[in-house]
């Protein structure tokens, strides 16, 4: 199948790849897997004193279009508030990569990912 531009272009230069440390109080982490297809991405962010991402990683274990969907949503979430990330969809990633429906599950991914991600966040800081 062909890969529209912009997904070859987060797929050649992805942005954001690699971890922060886990256990890291700013960090939040996100691990979905695909049921569909039994890929697996790692998304994480770092949260800053205000309140808003400063800064977020990826490591995709899957297909062109879940390393691009990862690639894109690390770039959107910087600087937003949690709320703000959360409200990220799916669609708008679908969207924006021109993605078939074949592969609107990989854009799915990169959604449920922020979603785990903020909510590890909030979870360590639930008290
Ligand atoms: Fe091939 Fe996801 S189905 S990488
Ligand atoms: Fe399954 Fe892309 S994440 S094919």
């Amino acid at each position: 199948m062909a890969y529209s531009d912009k997904v070859l272009d987060h797929y050649e230069n992805p942005r954001n790849v690699g971890s922060f440390d886990k256990g890291d109080n700013e960090v939040g982490t996100g691990m979905v897997g695909a049921p569909a297809c039994g890929d697996v991405m790692k998304l994480q962010i770092k949260v800053g004193e205000d309140g808003k991402i400063t800064d977020a990683k990826f490591k995709t274990y899957g297909c062109g279009s879940a390393i691009a969907s990862s690639s894109l949503v690390t770039e959107w979430v910087k600087g937003k508030t949690l709320d703000q990330a959360l409200e990220i969809k799916n669609t708008a990633i679908a969207e924006e990569l021109a993605l078939p429906p074949v592969k609107i599950h990989c854009s799915i991914l990169a959604e449920d990912a922020i979603k785990a991600a903020v909510e590890d966040y909030r979870k360590k800081h639930a008290s």
